[in-house]
């Protein structure tokens, strides 16, 4: 392994992958630099995170006054795009949540930066053209979403095109709720994930299983799969992350706790595998039976919608994500029950005018635009 640290720029540094990826830093202090750390609101933590690992770059929200500690940590402020591109930075990790790392991951990889990504809605909305750039400028899109990843460790050292993807999903917190009572379950019964412990849009687009189907299109982009070739099924375990069909029926699976140290430490210190004392050990007797079911469509009726306005291209992908971010972000406010998470986003995909083969800011305009006509679907 080269020995020469890797320079790191954190997207989202304070969330739970950020910090889940910090951890891998502490844990292999040789093998990588802070360089950059990004966070929003959460100015505490990221003072926190500066004080120990002394990054040269910062950015978050907040006033002048409010970041003073910050900055008398010794960093500099400056903005997502300047430190994706700084050249002691070798890969981004993008752990933001929305729409904020797609502009710097194309920044990042026309610099020549690799990208660690965990963000969904980067490949979502822009998957043809980050691929297509990424291919062009020689860099790597490594995966970080435990799923994803699962998919890429099943296809390494194999030739040929895979038969079928199966992507595994938990069900999320309303797996066996009655649907007569999905209208009145709250955000704290929505943030309460049977396996997984995440950032709140993660988890209740897991209830939804929007979250699913984001990755059904990430697999799609990331993988060069078609579409009918991509399987969904439930797996309440979360212990299969996906698993890959190749030509002659063989099936492999990934398989390992419901824990995201080992997909992001895996993409940070790819090709190698290195022992990890965090990382929990399966224990096939302990986990006892894995067991898998269909998703049921009026349990989860967005996750059809959705593949549909992923399959469709366009802008389209870019409003079904501005849309179920504004929507969830208004249940998570108590402002919407959870039903009408997909009644909003319904609204706003009626109205939405399609722009084929869109340029990034038309994508960008697409999902903001979105957001804003799901305010409006919100209080109709
Ligand atoms: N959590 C998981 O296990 C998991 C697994 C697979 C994939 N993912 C994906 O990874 C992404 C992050 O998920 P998460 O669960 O870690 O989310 P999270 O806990 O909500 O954290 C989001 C992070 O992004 C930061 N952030 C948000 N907007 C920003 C902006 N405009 N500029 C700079 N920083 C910004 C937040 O800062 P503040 O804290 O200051 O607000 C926070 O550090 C999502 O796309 C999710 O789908 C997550």
């Amino acid at each position: 392994m080269s020995s020469r640290p890797r320079g790191l720029a954190i997207l989202g540094s304070t969330g739970s992958v950020g910090v889940q990826t910090l951890q891998v830093v502490r844990t292999f202090p040789d093998r990588f630099r802070v360089v950059a750390l990004a966070a929003r609101t959460s100015l505490s933590s990221l003072r926190a995170q500066v004080e120990e690992f002394r990054p040269r770059l910062f950015s978050c929200g907040g006033t002048a006054e409010e970041k003073t500690p910050i900055l008398s940590a010794g960093s500099i402020e400056c903005g997502l795009d300047e430190m994706a591109a700084d050249p002691d930075v070798d890969v981004v990790v993008t752990a933001t949540a929305g729409d904020a790392a797609l502009a710097p991951t194309l920044t990042a990889i026309d610099a020549g930066k690799d990208i660690a990504l965990a963000n969904k809605e980067t490949i979502v909305m822009a998957g043809r053209q980050v691929m297509r750039r990424a291919r062009q400028k020689g860099v790597s899109v490594l995966p970080i979403d435990s799923e994803p990843s699962a998919i890429w460790q099943c296809l390494e050292g194999e030739d040929g095109e895979a038969a079928r993807l199966i992507i595994t999903a938990s069900g999320g917190a309303f797996r066996h709720t009655k649907l007569s009572d999905l209208a009145r379950v709250t955000p704290e019964q929505a943030l309460s994930h049977p396996t997984w412990s995440m950032g709140p849009k993660i988890t209740v687009d897991s209830a939804t299983l929007m979250n699913k189907a984001f990755e059904v299109i990430e697999a799609h982009h990331l993988f060069g799969v078609p579409w009918d070739k991509i399987e969904v099924v439930i797996h309440p375990q979360s212990i299969i992350h996906s698993m890959v069909e190749f030509q002659d029926g063989s099936v492999k699976a990934q398989i390992s706790p419901p824990d995201m140290t080992l997909p992001i430490q895996y993409a940070l210190l790819y090709p190698h595998r290195v022992y990890n004392e965090n990382i929990a050990r399966f224990d096939p007797v302990a986990a006892g039976s894995l067991t898998f079911e269909p998703w049921e469509p009026d349990r989860y009726p967005l996750f059809g919608m959705a593949l549909d306005v992923g399959r469709r291209g366009g802008t389209w992908p870019a409003a079904l994500c501005g849309a179920d971010d504004k929507a969830v972000e208004m249940f998570l406010a108590g402002r919407i029950g959870f039903l009408d998470i997909g009644r909003v986003i319904e609204t706003v995909l009626e109205d939405h005018r399609n722009v084929p083969d869109p340029s990034i800011d038309r994508i960008m305009a697409a999902a903001g635009w979105a957001k804003r006509r799901a305010e409006q679907a919100a209080e109709a």
